[in-house]
Order: structure tokens, then C-alpha cells, then sequence
């Protein structure tokens, strides 16, 4: 084996290369802590060049290789199997910037870059990159695209897969595919890219990308309102489209219990509201037209006042409070991101991240609450989520003082019952985080044999070695 890290370190060099136990650590388990793993070496290459040339002596040795961007996944696919047999190959030395075409509304990106880079990176340039999740601080690109993430502007400008024109990929044989085309439409045969997108690292490596841009918002309202109900949420979703004259960006479902583990377990978060309610909607409408004169600060937030008057009228909101300016915004924002730390420190839980259609979310929570507590009486439920995606975090939280194993007892039983009741309503069991490792067996009784056997035919064909995420979304 030291025959093969010299190989690697005369591939990488030292800088890209850890090997020490203290300092893999961090790359060996995931955020929810689900699981441990272990790696003969963690390796960061700096280049597409060096991305290639490591995939190819893996390929040559037989050793099989766990992408990784930042880290954030919610599906343990980033973590590797615990033989430490895999090397762990890590993006984030690949954090540049390539180009940025503002008349062509594109930026090229190597996969390492944090998304919040992207982001800023498009603002200072009077361009917005839309993707916007709790991890951007910390989450890559590469990342982004490989689970294809959804985040809190799907309803308006769509999941990653919509955000992304070209990509470059290096395959399982340590091939360089160059698919990094600037192209609004290509209808050249099957559509490579889709394929990688939403691989979670087993079909090759994303190593850069042609991300889309939009014209920066200039006209921003964001309201915290508490509504009776799920069904007054969607109704209140119905009505802002128009209202808005398109222009919601954001809106976010949320209960009580979550919000209270977020007072709780987060310093500095306040109730926005003075009273205690069970559900809560977070609103944002922005536009890239500013206020015209006349418009006193904001025009979108006038005509939000109004719409909300309304809904107060009908009984869709029960109480609601815009946004006065960007600090307090962000301050609503954080009570919404905060959630999944929120719901970590507060111990063991157990996450469900499931769609539906918008109109059938609010019966699916009235059965999905019922089901949860027949499953385990004194279990929390914690829904919250992207009501506007049909998407909703329908997650279970363990009653007061549970550890993790006693709780995990329930977790089939809990999760069965979830899972279900979603098939029923012909929905997903994973509407943006993935299958990763934690979904494996799952996806084989949710999808049908068709959809497996076509999706194990393309693993074998790209992948014959299973070298790329082994264990991960299918077993071959
Ligand atoms: P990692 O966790 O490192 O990897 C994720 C998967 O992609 C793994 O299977 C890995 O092997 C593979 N991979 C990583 N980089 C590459 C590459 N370059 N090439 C090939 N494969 C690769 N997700 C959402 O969709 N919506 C949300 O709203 C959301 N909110 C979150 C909030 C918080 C607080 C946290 C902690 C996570 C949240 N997530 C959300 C989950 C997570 O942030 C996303 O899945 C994100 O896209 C993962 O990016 P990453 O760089 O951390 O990837
Ligand atoms: C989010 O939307 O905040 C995350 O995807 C949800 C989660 O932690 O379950
Ligand atoms: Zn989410």
C-alpha cells in the first residue's frame, strides 16, 4: 500500500494528500454524524489534470474512490465505507472562479467552490446565482450537482439540474470529458450531463461547471407570517403568484416544534411574532426591477401589505410582519436555516424529505402527523420545509431524553409508515437530498424493477468496476 500513496503523493504532492487519523477525521463522517468511515487517504488535487491522473492509477489498482465537496450531504454519500479500503477524494483545493460572461449570463466554475462564493461572486458582477440552501456557507458546487440540490428558490428559477448549462466530468477511467458548452439548447443524442447531475459521485467526478445567471434582484419583501393551517399556506402560495404579478421567490413552511428547537438551541433567535402559533409561512417576493418613483421604499412590499391585508381578511393569516429592512429579513431567514441545527442539538431525530403534489401537501400532513404518533405516541414531529415545492423535511424527532439506538428502534417502524402513506400519494422519498447510503434499500422497494434495471445497466456500463461511491444510491 505505501507503493501506492507514493504514487499518489507523486500525483498531488504533499499538500494534497492526508494521511494522518487525526486529520481525516473530519472527512470520515457526515453532518448528521450517521456514520463513521474510513479511507486509506484523503486526496486533494488541484486540478482537472490531477483529478484524472488519480482516477487512473485507482482504475489501474482497483481501488474505489468517495467524492466529496464540503460535506453537507444529508444522505452520508460522502462518507466512505468503513473496510478503509476507498480513498476519499476531496474537491475543495479546486476553488476557482474561471470566467464570468455577464452579456451571456453564464459563470465557469471549478467543482470545488463554495456556494456561497458563487453567489457573492455573481452579486458584485449585478447577477444572481439562485441557488440558496442553510449549508451555502459551507457546500460545494460539485456537490450542488451531484445531488442535484433543491434549497428555498426551486418554486422560481428551479432545482440545480435548471441552473447548470455544461459541465465537465472525469470519468471512472480517468477520462476527460469536456462538456462545458455555454448552450441554452442541444439536442445532440442522449443528454450526458443529466446523467451525472444527481449522481452523487457514482458515475464520475464533476470537476468544473457552466453555471446559468439571472439579473440581480433590486426589489426584495419578506414577510413572517403565522397561518391557521397547511391548506391556508397553500392557499395563501395560490393567490401570491398573481398577487405578486409572479414574483415569489420563496415560501417556506414551518411548525411550532421546530421553531421552538430553534430558540432553544440557537443563540440570539427571537419570536418575530408576540403570540404562540402552529404554523408559520415565510414569503419572499423579489423582482429585478426597482422601485419606480413614487413607490415609497419598495414597491413589492406595498403591494405584499396589500395581499396580506387581504389574507388576513379571509383568514389565511392570522398575523404577519414585512421585513422593514435587509437585517431583519435575514433575520427571519435564520430562523427558517436554522432548523436543521436547531433539530441536531436537540438529539437524536430521524429526517424524512418528501414531495407531493402542492395541492395534496395539506392532507398528506394531516395523515403523516397521525401516522408518526401511531408508529411512536410520544414522538416530535418536525415538518417544516419548501411548501412550494411540494417538498417538505416531514421529520421525527425523538421524545425528551431518548438516546440515539433506543430511538432507532422505532426508526422502520416510523419511517415505514411515512414512506407509505407517501407512495400512496404517489410522491418522492427523497425530493432533494438524495439516496446516498441512507436510502439504498429504501429505493429498491420505492422504485419500480424497470426504473432499477435501467439505472444498474448504466452503473455497470460506465462503472464496470464499481470504483466510483460504492454502496451508494445502487447496488450492483
Ligand atoms: P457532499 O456532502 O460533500 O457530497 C454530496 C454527494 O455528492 C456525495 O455523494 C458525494 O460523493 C458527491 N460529490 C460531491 N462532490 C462531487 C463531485 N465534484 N463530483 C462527483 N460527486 C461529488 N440540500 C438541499 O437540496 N436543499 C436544502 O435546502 C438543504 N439544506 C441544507 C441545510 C443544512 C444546514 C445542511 C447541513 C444541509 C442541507 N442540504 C440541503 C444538504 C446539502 O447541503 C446538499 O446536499 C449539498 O448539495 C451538498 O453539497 P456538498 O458540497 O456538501 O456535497
Ligand atoms: C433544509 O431545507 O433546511 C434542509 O434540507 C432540511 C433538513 O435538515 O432536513
Ligand atoms: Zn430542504
Amino acid at each position: 500500500m505505501s507503493d501506492f500513496i507514493d504514487k499518489l503523493r507523486a500525483i498531488v504532492g504533499d499538500k494534497g494528500l492526508i494521511l494522518d487519523d487525526k486529520d481525516k477525521h473530519p472527512f470520515l463522517t457526515d453532518w448528521r454524524e450517521n456514520y463513521l468511515g474510513a479511507a486509506l487517504a484523503i486526496v486533494r488535487p488541484a486540478s482537472t489534470q490531477e483529478v484524472a491522473a488519480v482516477v487512473k492509477l485507482c482504475a489501474a489498482e482497483k481501488v474505489a474512490i468517495c467524492p466529496q465537496g464540503g460535506n453537507t450531504g444529508m444522505s452520508g454519500g460522502a462518507t466512505p465505507q468503513e473496510d478503509g479500503k476507498e480513498i476519499v477524494l476531496s474537491l475543495t483545493r479546486m476553488n476557482k472562479i474561471l470566467e464570468i460572461d455577464k452579456v451571456g449570463y453564464s459563470m465557469t466554475v471549478e467543482a470545488g467552490v463554495i456556494l456561497k462564493t458563487i453567489q457573492e461572486t455573481a452579486a458584485e458582477n449585478d447577477r444572481l446565482f439562485p441557488l440558496s440552501l442553510g449549508a451555502e456557507g459551507s457546500c460545494t458546487i460539485g456537490g450542488n450537482l451531484s445531488t442535484n440540490a433543491g434549497g428555498v428558490q426551486v418554486l422560481h428559477y428551479g432545482n440545480t439540474r435548471q441552473l447548470v448549462m455544461g459541465i465537465e466530468v472525469v470519468q471512472p477511467n480517468g477520462d476527460i470529458w469536456n462538456g462545458l458548452r455555454a448552450l441554452k439548447k442541444d439536442n445532440t443524442g442522449y443528454d450526458l450531463r443529466d446523467l451525472y447531475l444527481g449522481a452523487e459521485g457514482t458515475l464520475g467526478i464533476i470537476t468544473k461547471a457552466v453555471l446559468k445567471l439571472w439579473p440581480k434582484p433590486k426589489d426584495v419583501s419578506t414577510s413572517w407570517n403565522a397561518v391557521p393551517s397547511p391548506e391556508a399556506a397553500v392557499e395563501l402560495l395560490s393567490g401570491a403568484y398573481a398577487a405578486s404579478e409572479d414574483n415569489v421567490t420563496s415560501c417556506e413552511l414551518m411548525g411550532r416544534m421546530g421553531l421552538e428547537f430553534v430558540f432553544k438551541n440557537i443563540p440570539g433567535s427571537t419570536d418575530p411574532l408576540a403570540d404562540k402559533h402552529e404554523w408559520y409561512v415565510l414569503l419572499e417576493w423579489a423582482s429585478s426591477r426597482p422601485p419606480r418613483d413614487g413607490e415609497n421604499q419598495s414597491g413589492l412590499r406595498d403591494k405584499m401589505e396589500a395581499y396580506l391585508g387581504e389574507a388576513m381578511e379571509k383568514g389565511l393569516v392570522l398575523d404577519a410582519v414585512i421585513a422593514q429592512n435587509e437585517a431583519q429579513a435575514r433575520a427571519f431567514w435564520a430562523l427558517r436555516e436554522n432548523h436543521s441545527e436547531g433539530q441536531k442539538r436537540e438529539g437524536p431525530s430521524i429526517k424524512h424529505d418528501i414531495s407531493v403534489a402542492v395541492s395534496k401537501l395539506p392532507s398528506f400532513v394531516t395523515e403523516g402527523l397521525a401516522a408518526m404518533k401511531k408508529a411512536l405516541p410520544d414522538c416530535r414531529p418536525v415538518p417544516f420545509g419548501h411548501v412550494g415545492d411540494g417538498n417538505l423535511h416531514f421529520n421525527c424527532q425523538s421524545p425528551p431524553g431518548w438516546t440515539k439506538p433506543q430511538f432507532m428502534e422505532y426508526g422502520d417502524k416510523i419511517s415505514g409508515a411515512i414512506y407509505d402513506l407517501v407512495t400512496a400519494y404517489g410522491g418522492s422519498i427523497s425530493a432533494e437530498h438524495g439516496i446516498g447510503r441512507i436510502k439504498v434499500d429504501e429505493l429498491t422497494h420505492y422504485r419500480s424493477k424497470i426504473e432499477l434495471d435501467v439505472m444498474r445497466s448504466i452503473k455497470r456500463a460506465l462503472d464496470p468496476d464499481n470504483l466510483m461511491n460504492p454502496g451508494k444510491v445502487i447496488r450492483v
